[in-house]
């Protein structure tokens, strides 16, 4: 990582053809603020590229991208050893858990955990929440309405998430701040090369904290059961196989980190793309039938997720290249969102767009656990601040997150008419 940010700083200022074709680019808040051509730029270019800053394979056309997910190991968290001799050995902790999550895992690893978390994270569950997730949005809008003005990130888009994946996991509401502050530590880890040291030790703690903080639980739920979805992983049993106590820990870690930047991000850039198109925000007010098509579009078009790593484990031959085994791969799931052979006028937003099967939540084995639960947290959250009336984005203020894997913001101000209430969707 330290060599990677060294290289970034030497050439980043120079114009360099590398750099050009370089994801690192999404670390500057410019490309990040619209990346479409940067992808294209690769796609068209050299669509299996190798970085030379990344030291990765880079993958932007859609066919090749589902290819990789399908074929490729995900298992691809160094060894401590490995990362030992990176100098990296303090991150040994957090690799430790990524390794018992799905995540990072293969089958049949990965079959036994996935079928054990399932059979707790039902749609049943997760239908159950969508009073809650009203409620919360409610109170949410109810502290800032009088103001005619919010930071959403802040106020609505960062606790939204947070509030309700506590509510599922089953930890008391109080906690959600320290959550919140771990998972977004935890995060940070996958797309943000830092070389704080301060910052490295501040995420390793929130590890510890986050890991004694599960471990906790399980030893209260034994004597005071509830219906969150942590009891649920303990008692998860299929043909008498059970969670260890480490992977309900390493798993509740997932979906509390999987479950709250991801869909804060969402709620952001989704609410950002439709303040920027004004005009096609009428028609989701009038007709609540066209928000699920256009929550699908809002995924394709700004991806929250924008790539996934892999790892070859024998030679793989794709787009007339030769990747050796133990090379890393990175598929860019959002480069593949745009990539024109699949969608006709990629960069344009089409809220009603037909065919729209995008890569933003992954595909197959590893298809996102919480996609049915971002989608309903998604369409709750539009369709009320959508009715804030006379909503607009504020002048200024606009921040992007940086982070290699999130496209997200930072801060995103907007006002409306306080005190006022709009037409609810039909
Ligand atoms: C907008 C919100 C979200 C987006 C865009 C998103 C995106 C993704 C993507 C792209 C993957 C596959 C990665 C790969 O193949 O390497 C994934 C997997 C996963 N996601 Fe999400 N996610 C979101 C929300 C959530 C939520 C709310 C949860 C949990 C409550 C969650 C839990 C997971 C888990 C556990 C996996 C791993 C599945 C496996 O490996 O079998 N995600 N997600």
């Amino acid at each position: 990582m330290q060599e990677i940010a060294h290289v970034i700083s030497k050439f980043s200022s120079e114009p360099d053809p590398d750099y050009e074709l370089s994801l690192v680019q999404l670390l500057n808040a410019d490309v990040l603020a619209d990346p479409h051509p940067l992808y294209h730029r690769i796609r068209s270019t050299d669509p299996v590229h190798w970085d030379v800053f990344l030291r990765s394979w880079v993958i932007t056309r859609y066919e090749d991208v589902l290819s990789i997910v399908k074929n490729l190991s995900a298992k691809r968290m160094p060894s401590a050893k490995e990362l030992g001799e990176q100098g990296l050995g303090d991150f040994g902790a957090i690799t430790s858990v990524l390794g018992r999550q799905m995540l990072f895992s293969d089958p049949p690893y990965h079959t036994r955990i996935r079928r054990l978390v399932s059979s707790t994270f039902t749609p049943d569950r997760v239908a159950a929440l969508s009073g809650y997730i009203r409620v919360t949005a409610e109170k949410l809008i109810a502290r800032a309405i009088d103001r005619g003005e919010m930071e959403i990130v802040r106020d609505f888009a960062a606790p939204l998430p947070g509030l309700v994946i506590g509510a599922m996991l089953g930890v008391p509401e109080v906690d959600q701040p320290e959550l919140n502050r771990w998972a977004s530590d935890f995060a940070e880890t996958f797309g943000n090369f830092t070389q704080d040291p301060k910052r490295t030790s501040e995420i390793l703690h929130s590890c510890a904290d986050m890991t004694n903080y599960f471990r906790d639980c399980i030893y209260r739920l034994r004597s005071i059961p509830n219906n969150g979805l942590i009891h649920a992983f303990v008692n998860a049993e299929i043909d008498g196989d059970r969670l260890t106590e480490d992977e309900v820990i390493a798993n509740a870690i997932g979906v509390l980190v999987g479950g709250q930047e991801t869909a804060t991000t969402l709620i952001c850039t989704g609410l950002l793309t439709l303040l920027q198109h004004p005009e096609q925000i009428e028609p989701l007010r009038q007709d609540a039938t066209k928000m699920a098509p256009a929550i699908e579009e809002l995924l394709r078009y700004n991806s929250p997720v924008q790539l996934t790593g892999r790892v070859v484990r024998k030679d793989f031959e794709i787009g007339g290249k030769l990747i050796r085994a133990g090379e890393p791969v990175i598929a860019v799931l959002a480069a593949a969102n745009c990539d024109p052979v699949r969608f006709p006028g990629p960069d344009r937003l089409d809220l009603m767009r037909a065919d729209n099967r995008h890569l933003a939540f992954g595909w197959a084995t590893h298809f996102c656990l919480g996609a049915a639960l971002s989608r309903l947290e998604m369409r709750i959250s539009l369709e009320r601040l959508l009715r804030l009336p006379n909503l607009h984005l504020a002048p200024a203020g606009l921040k992007w997150r940086v982070h290699l894997v999130l496209r997200g913001l930072s801060s995103l101000p907007v006002t409306f008419d306080p005190g006022a209430e709009g037409a609810a969707v039909n």
